[in-house]
């Protein structure tokens, strides 16, 4: 447990990786898995133990990690150590991620010198310690059936959440309250919270990338950004979508959002199996900066302005990341020091912006403090894509219409 202050903790989130692997959502667990030599899942677990449990909650325990969790063996945690020579003894080659427990790394080498020592009575210590994350992590970036109906399940209480939140984008309202209806809906449809912490950004909030202060009123003519979306199962989703407050989308905030919606719309075109993100990121650039020149926040030619990086001020983010157990999920980007291609199964973001600061005096008075992202999560199918978050509109006349059944 990690402490927030004093005596309080954060609450529990289970290691993605051991969640992947096992399912298993309590504190203080190892998992052993083994192709030979011993049962090929046990589990380490926290027993049960009533006094404990009155305070901190209930637990699964050794007889539960069988029953409910599928494990062939399971032991108290405190048993690890004890056992582990037997465990080791028959390895060929551990599978451990070093550097996260000093002491059981420590006690792993302890074992190996040890079996080392006694190699003439016809024992042979593993050779490697390998770190298992690039084969978890590659697995874990493409998603299987089960995964993905965990993470449609989540999209819908998403949608909801930002349908009751767009509700609310009205003059007067504090951002505050579209945070707590976001938390709201998330955990009432059964999500175990924000994926990640909401921003929701009124006005010129929106130009702050990482905004999460989350109390200021909306003012009207004004839009609010609203980057939040549930965790459910452990999946997360991750969703912005721009709103008008009060209902329509005006003046240079309408052109601003046209931009990013059109840069948006080519670059989720662009995701199909073989297609790579840097391109998907590319062509995001080069509509935005068709956009920035429509709308006379930039002026040039496309080309030169693409080359000279004209756009940075004005977005300064890249177009997408792996989406999944982590928000920045796992799985490489890059094969063989080149962008990977996209594959189906893999799920991941397309979202780009505009943000323009509102201090920034090269820019027309008019934008200054204007900030729109669009973000949907889409999944590479074998012929193309599906977007999940697809139901959350960001057509300019349903969005208002959403706005204004508030
Ligand atoms: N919400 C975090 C992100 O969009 O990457
Ligand atoms: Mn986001
Ligand atoms: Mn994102």
């Amino acid at each position: 447990m990690v402490t927030r202050s004093n005596d309080t903790e954060f609450p529990f989130r289970q290691d993605s990786d051991l969640l992947y692997l096992t399912g298993f959502d309590h504190p203080d667990a190892v998992a052993v898995l083994r192709t030979e030599g011993g049962p090929a899942f046990t589990l380490f677990v926290q027993p049960r133990q009533r006094e404990a449990e009155t305070w901190t909650g209930r637990r699964p325990g050794v007889e539960g990690a069988t029953a409910e969790y599928g494990a062939d063996e399971a032991h108290p945690v405190d048993a690890l150590h004890k056992e582990l020579p037997e465990i080791l003894k028959s390895a060929r080659r551990i599978y451990h991620v070093l550097g996260r427990d000093a002491d059981l790394d420590r006690k792993i080498v302890e074992i190996l010198e040890d079996l080392r020592r006694r190699s003439r009575i016809g024992l042979e210590p593993a050779s490697e310690i390998v770190d298992p994350r690039s084969i978890v992590h590659e697995m874990r970036l493409i998603k299987s059936p089960e995964e993905l109906d965990i993470m449609r399940r989540g999209q819908e209480i998403t949608r909801d959440a930002h349908r009751e939140a767009a509700r609310l984008a009205q003059p007067g309202r504090n951002e505050r309250e579209l945070e707590a209806v976001l938390d709201y809906t998330f955990r009432r449809q059964g999500g175990s919270g924000p994926a990640y912490t909401s921003i929701v950004g009124g006005g010129v909030n929106a130009t702050i990338l990482h905004y999460v202060t989350n109390d200021q009123e909306l003012r009207a003519g004004e839009m609010v950004l609203i980057d939040g979306a549930a965790e459910y199962q452990g999946y997360a989703s991750d969703v912005t979508r721009t709103y008008p407050i009060g209902g329509r989308f005006q003046g240079p905030c309408r052109a601003v959002y046209e931009a990013v919606l059109a840069a948006q719309d080519a670059a989720v075109a662009a995701c199909t199996p073989g297609t790579t993100l840097e391109e998907v990121h590319q062509l995001a650039v080069r509509v935005l900066v068709e956009g920035m020149v429509g709308c006379e926040l930039l002026s040039g030619t496309v080309d030169d302005l693409v080359a000279a990086e004209a756009y940075k001020p004005f977005y300064m983010h890249r177009t997408s990341h792996w989406l999944g157990l982590d928000v920045h999920d796992v799985g490489s980007y890059s094969q063989d020091g080149k962008p990977r291609p996209l594959e189906p199964g893999m799920v991941l973001t397309v979202e780009p912006g505009i943000y323009v600061a509102e201090d920034d005096e090269k820019a027309d008075e008019r934008f200054r403090g204007i900030g729109v992202r669009i973000e949907d999560d889409v999944l590479i199918t074998t012929d193309g894509h599906e977007v999940l978050s697809a139901e959350i509109p960001k057509r300019l006349d349903e969005v208002e219409a959403w706005v204004s059944s508030g």
